[in-house]
């Protein structure tokens, strides 16, 4: 039988990552939304397309939370989106509650699962989702870093007409703005970019990614990316489901490690079928420390809103 994964929200990125789970043919998908109908429009439509994907995965669309019992894996994109002139932070108290009510359900329905929280701000609902479902932290993860680090490999890749499939990089901190690009860490076929272009360029392709979520909401106008978003998420979850044991920059609970303790943030983690199995530590200069703890600031003070 296939691993079952259940997604809450068939909106922008819930039905985009269904659709690339669906056509990975790697998992079962049950797709989740408040909104009658449209989850199960976009399964049909999904499990239509099954045959022309080769495809043998099932998908059901639902508005039942008794659907989804026994996932294995539950991916949480509930909520509401950025607008323009809105930080992912503004999303905070509106998706709290959306987050706080679906891990309830998750901990009651599917209480062996691996969770990875998409809503944003994200590494505190991640935080947020840790606390609700009482689960081992790690069975609980955020998605953020893999879309900030495929960014900033898309910028850097452009930049040097080379293939993106060459460029490395890694994404400490929160998924907000003061995230951290790491030059030191990202490479061209195992050259630092340090190496290739100067500090000036190299600055502002990190201020690109950061502001990355934003440049597209400004074209948008409504509604936030999600193609790379569920591109992301579908990483995760293949790393779990076939056990890869990737390194992949995924919020992941922090107690001690690089000194932060009791906080949900961006740092290479091992993702296997036990989900975040490992974090992985390297040696930061002391600029780099100065950045992740700003960052760190950052997400305690909503975790500190939140009275998390
Ligand atoms: P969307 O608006 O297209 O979809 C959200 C869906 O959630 C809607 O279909 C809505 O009906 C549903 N929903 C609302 N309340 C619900 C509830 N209580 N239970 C189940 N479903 C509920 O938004 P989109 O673009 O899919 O983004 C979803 C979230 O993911 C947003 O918070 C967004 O900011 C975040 N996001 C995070 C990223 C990250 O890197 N962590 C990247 C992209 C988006
Ligand atoms: C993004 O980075 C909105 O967090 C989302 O696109």
């Amino acid at each position: 039988m296939k691993k079952k994964v259940s997604i809450i929200g068939a909106g922008n990125v819930g039905a985009t990552t269904a659709l690339l789970v669906v056509q990975s043919g790697i998992a079962d998908v049950v797709l989740f939304d408040v909104v009658e109908g449209m989850p199960q429009g976009k399964a049909l439509d999904l499990g239509e397309a099954c045959p022309l994907w080769n495809s043998s995965t099932r998908i059901k669309g639902t508005n039942d939370y008794a659907d989804m019992a026994d996932s294995d894996i539950v991916v949480i994109t509930a909520g509401f989106a950025r607008k323009p002139g809105m930080s992912r932070s503004d999303l905070l108290h509106a998706n709290a509650s959306v987050v706080k009510n679906a891990c309830m359900k998750i901990a009651e329905i599917s209480p062996h699962s691996i969770l990875i929280v998409v809503t944003n701000p994200m590494d505190v609902m991640a935080q947020l989702a840790w606390k609700t479902t009482e689960f081992s932290c790690r069975r609980v993860m955020g998605m953020g870093g893999i879309l900030d680090a495929s960014r900033f490999r898309s910028f850097l890749a452009w930049e040097l007409n080379v293939s993106p499939e060459d460029v490395e990089a890694l994404v400490f901190g929160g998924h907000g703005d003061d995230m951290v690009p790491l030059p030191r860490f990202t490479t061209i076929k195992g050259v630092p970019i340090t190496e290739l272009l100067p500090k000036k360029k190299i600055n502002a392709l990190i201020e690109r990614t950061r502001n990355g979520g934003a440049e597209i909401v400004s074209f948008l106008k409504s509604g936030s990316a999600y193609y790379a978003p569920a591109a992301s998420t579908f990483q995760m979850l293949k790393a779990i489901l076939l056990d890869e044991k990737r390194i992949l920059p995924c919020a992941a609970y922090l107690n001690g490690e690089y000194r932060m303790k009791d906080v949900y943030m961006g740092v290479p983690v091992v993702l296997g079928e036990e989900g975040a199995e490992k974090i992985v530590e390297v040696k930061l200069t002391r600029e780099e420390k100065m950045q992740v703890k700003r960052s760190y600031a950052s997400v305690k003070k909503l975790i500190k809103t939140l009275n998390l």
